[in-house]
């Protein structure tokens, strides 16, 4: 394992978009190799980013969106876009991306976030403290609501943050 030291914490960044996001993850044009899901995805509005040597090693972005759940409506910091440099994955990168969004959230109040990730990730963020949803989210799509393809996960972001149980309904494209 590499030494944690040398990373520091996540940043926001000002500027972030497809072509950063695709150079990060070595200029392969699926870097999330989610392509074959289809549908349509929400851009992130905030993205945060960890700094190694003058450039972005690591990324996360994030959204704020409704849910409708066991009769609840709330919003949640949706987590999207996770990617770290290639040569550097496995040294604790996501984690720090993912930490500088949703610790970004808890500041503004929020004490929930979602995201959907694809079976193989999963156990990553299981390890990051995040839950998965036992049934599929319905979200936004062009043709109406449509449950997303890939399994949604959860997280406290304070002590005490439950999620209700019962069909989830993001109103929102997923992202
Ligand atoms: C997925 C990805 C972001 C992970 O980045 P990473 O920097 O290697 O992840 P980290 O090192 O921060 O791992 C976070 C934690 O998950 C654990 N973990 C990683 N992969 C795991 C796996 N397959 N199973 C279980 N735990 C795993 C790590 O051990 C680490 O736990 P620790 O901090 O307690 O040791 C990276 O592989 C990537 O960019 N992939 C391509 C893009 C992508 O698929 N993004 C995710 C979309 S949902």
């Amino acid at each position: 394992m590499g030494d944690m030291q040398e990373f520091t914490a996540a940043t926001e960044l000002a500027d972030w978009g497809w072509p950063e996001t695709r150079a990060l993850g070595g200029g392969s044009d699926d870097p999330f190799e989610a392509a074959s899901l289809g549908g349509t995805w929400r851009p992130k509005d905030r993205h945060f980013g960890v700094w190694h040597e003058g450039r972005v090693v690591a990324h996360a972005g994030s959204v704020v969106a409704p849910v409708e759940v066991g009769g609840q409506r709330f919003d949640v910091v949706g987590i999207g876009g996770v990617i770290v440099d290639p040569a550097l994955r496995g040294r604790g990168l996501a984690r720090l991306a993912v930490a500088g969004a949703l610790d970004a959230a808890r500041a503004d109040g929020l004490d929930r976030a979602l995201l959907f990730c694809l079976p193989d990730r999963a156990p990553l963020y299981t390890r990051l403290g995040w839950f998965p949803l036992p049934d599929p989210v319905t979200a936004d799509q062009p043709d109406g609501p449509t449950p997303v393809p890939v399994g949604g996960m959860w997280k406290p972001l304070v002590p005490g943050a439950d999620w209700p149980d019962g069909p989830v309904r993001l109103h929102s494209l997923p992202m």
